[in-house]
């Protein structure tokens, strides 16, 4: 098939989840974090998007787990991957989320990366390398500040000064598992864009989280380089802990928490206390995401389903990055 025949492409990319956090934006425009971070990407949970550019359309249209959305985000990044690519025609895109949709399980990053993959595969342009493509990542980090770390597989980084994102390590030598405990359903009721502008604005704490990140960083690429797992959950829960509390910091405060999830958190480190090596984290949601080696998961899973119901008991495997499925 020549570039130009190729109109159609499907892309599956995977929920990552940040072991140090990103929050806070350095340049809302580019959508520049204020803080770099590092996530693994995950193979259970992921969305799923064609994208069909078809001459004889003259709008582009979304439809999202069977509903069409009008999704201004969706039809700015298409249009930024037309910008890009040359490509004229308008599109039709299909997108399916195994994940559940804007709760903080991060659907807005593997939703992203989908798309940017699929629509950029449907023009016939090449994939190789896209990931380090400045402009390409441009596209993807102002869809959603966290989707470029969906890009790649396993443990990944995403830099403060660049946006650039770097493979850290695939983990096929290292089986680590994501437990994601789902704490509730439904939309969140602050966006992360929002909750960031807020955080930024009005906690005193902001930049003492700000300052105190690089250290995060260096020491969680000094845990996973020496195949450390209790100092990478250490550092995992440390950042969150410490980016709840700016948030709690935020006038009026931030709490994406529930009663539940410090229940499962609990449960964590009653589990530590058995000698189970098991750390928790969480974003902007109530969910819980209990990081743990392989050999451990059954245990985890089995001490948890004492508070959550098994079918909201997902364990997850690292991932592959975005990539073309069709
Ligand atoms: O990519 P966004 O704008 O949805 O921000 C994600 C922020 C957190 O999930 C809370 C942390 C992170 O690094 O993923």
């Amino acid at each position: 098939m020549t570039p130009q025949e190729r109109s159609r492409a499907t892309a599956r990319a995977g929920v990552n989840i940040a072991l140090v956090k990103y929050w806070g934006k350095r340049d809302a425009a580019a959508n520049l974090p204020a803080v770099g971070s590092l996530s693994m990407t995950l193979a259970e949970l992921y969305t799923e998007t064609t994208v069909r550019f078809d001459a004889g359309l003259d709008a582009d249209h979304f439809v999202l787990d069977g509903v069409p959305r009008d999704d201004a985000r969706v039809f700015r990044l298409l249009d930024g991957i037309r910008a890009l690519s040359g490509e004229t025609r308008r599109a039709q895109v299909s997108s399916q989320n195994h994940v559940p949709t804007a709760a903080g399980l991060a659907s807005s990053a593997s939703g992203t990366a989908a798309l940017a993959v699929a629509a950029w595969g449907a023009t016939g342009r090449s994939l190789k390398g896209i990931e380090r493509d400045p402009d390409f990542l441009a596209l993807v980090r102002r869809g959603s500040g966290s989707a470029p770390r969906s890009l790649l597989p396993g443990l990944v980084e995403l830099d403060r000064e660049t946006g650039a994102v770097e493979g850290i390590d695939p983990l096929t030598d290292w089986p680590l598992r994501m437990i994601v405990a789902r704490l509730g359903q439904g939309p969140k009721a602050v966006s992360s864009r929002e909750g960031m502008a807020r955080t930024a604005a009005t906690s005193p704490y902001f930049a003492a989280w700000v300052a105190s990140h690089p250290a995060d960083l260096a020491a969680a690429r000094q845990a996973i380089a020496l195949r450390d797992l209790q100092r990478l959950g250490e550092v995992m829960e440390r950042s969150t802990c410490r980016m709840h509390a700016c948030m709690l910091g935020a006038d009026p405060p931030l709490r994406y928490w529930r009663g539940r999830t410090l229940t499962v958190t609990d449960a964590v480190l009653d589990l530590r206390a058995q000698g189970i090596g098991a750390w928790y984290t969480m974003d902007a949601g109530p969910h819980v995401k209990v990081l743990c080696h392989a050999d451990d998961a059954a245990a985890v899973i089995e001490s948890l389903t004492a508070f959550v119901p098994p079918e909201d008991l997902i364990e997850c495997r690292p991932g592959p990055g975005a990539h073309l499925v069709e």
